[in-house]
């Protein structure tokens, strides 16, 4: 795909017949450990990624916003600041641009309008936060060009909400939160409810290899949806305000009297919770066998108790932790039902990683899987002249 920078410049030029004052940028996500814990509280392990969405824009001076979406056959839609949102099934893709400009409007905010491009080199749909990045690279923007004193962490909260309101998607605060925060050569530890990060280093000569299934996510707004009320219902059971409140001892001391489904995803919930600080405690002693074992186990708790995976990914995972044999692992990662898995190898092991996913993975199924060998990267900012 051609440099989205370069493109968003000369679609801006071309839609509104000047150039663009900047560019502003947002990266996607791809979660390490800690899978559908960030609603329940706790704690996930994701790093920013070196693709992202790219947004080209200028001020203006009344309240007038106009955006192009390159990548959707530079499709546009325009709307006044002030302009309720209109409220319809299907939910347009601009819907993320005027979510952002209602939650800052809602905040008091006072701000102009602006005309922008957004293009991108993130693959969409495929579960590495495209969406967030739109939200985040918005919220960042309108912030930078009106002097609103928005933090990172803000601007992170401002775009979930314009998901949770106006996409239809009851999302946590994990995809938003690295996109904004993110930092090179790093993953965050990220404690969901306190929303305090931590920087864990990931070792020089390991490599994050992103594996696009080809299998496109469908329902994942309504199944997302359900889990996380299954969640809340177990919390409920548990007497607990969130699971992250929860022991494995109490599950078990309540588990005959359970509903079989709401006790697998307290348990997925509770486990991967434990999970993701054992894993910042491998990944800081360079134990790369221990990382393997815990991503194996994330990814095991993701398929039988919490039901988000789908064998074809089963598959996916198995043939590349077979390449790893021990050393790194795989897992999916991020909401399910379809999307990525990732996989944490030494560098040296990344062109096994594709030959596996060619030959075994592709052959055998016939998806058009994509492999990708991410820089963690840092978070949102504005791109230098
Ligand atoms: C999606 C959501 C996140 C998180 C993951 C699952 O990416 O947007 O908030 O819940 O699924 O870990």
């Amino acid at each position: 795909m051609s440099d989205p920078i370069a493109r968003s410049r000369r679609i801006f030029q071309e839609s509104f017949g000047r150039d663009a004052e900047h560019v502003f940028r947002a990266p996607g996500r791809v979660n390490l450990i800690g899978e559908h814990t960030d609603y329940n509280g706790g704690f996930v392990l994701p790093t920013a990624i070196d693709l992202g969405t790219f947004l080209a824009v200028r001020q203006r001076e009344d309240q007038k916003i106009r955006v192009v979406a390159a990548d959707f056959d530079e499709q546009r839609s325009e709307f006044e600041v002030s302009d309720e949102i209109p409220v319809c099934e299907e939910k347009p893709w601009s819907n993320y641009i005027r979510g952002v400009v209602q939650v800052l409007r809602s905040m008091s905010y006072s701000f102009s309008g602006m005309d922008m491009v957004i293009a991108g080199n993130l693959p969409k749909g495929v579960g590495l936060s495209s969406s967030a990045s739109l939200e985040v690279v918005t919220g960042l923007a309108l912030a930078r060009l009106n002097d609103l004193p928005i933090p990172a962490l803000e601007i992170a909260r401002i775009g979930q909400q314009a998901e949770n309101e106006y996409v239809g998607c009851n999302c946590g605060i994990m995809d938003q939160l690295i996109s904004a925060g993110g930092q090179e050569s790093h993953a965050l530890l990220i404690d969901c409810r306190c929303l305090t990060s931590t920087p864990v280093p990931l070792p020089p000569d390991l490599s994050v290899v992103i594996i696009d299934s080809g299998l496109h996510r469908t329902l994942v707004n309504s199944a997302y949806n359900d889990r996380r009320r299954e969640c809340e219902e177990a919390a409920k059971v548990l007497k607990v305000g969130q699971l992250r409140d929860a022991t494995l001892e109490r599950l078990e001391q309540v588990a005959e009297e359970w509903d079989p489904i709401l006790y697998r995803r307290a348990r997925h919930v509770i486990s991967e919770n434990q999970r993701t600080l054992d894993a910042v405690d491998a990944l800081r002693a360079g134990d790369m066998q221990e990382m393997g074992r815990l991503m194996a186990a994330s990814h095991n708790s993701l398929r039988d108790d919490f039901e988000v995976s789908l064998p074809a990914i089963d598959y996916l995972v198995e043939v590349v932790s077979d390449v790893l044999n021990g050393d790194g692992g795989a897992r999916m990662t991020g909401g399910g039902f379809g999307g990525c898995v990732v996989a944490l190898a030494s560098t040296d092991r990344v062109s096994d990683i594709r030959a596996v996913v060619e030959q075994q993975y592709i052959a055998n199924t016939g998806n058009k899987a994509r492999v990708f060998e991410c820089r963690p990267s840092a978070g949102a900012s504005i791109v230098p002249h």
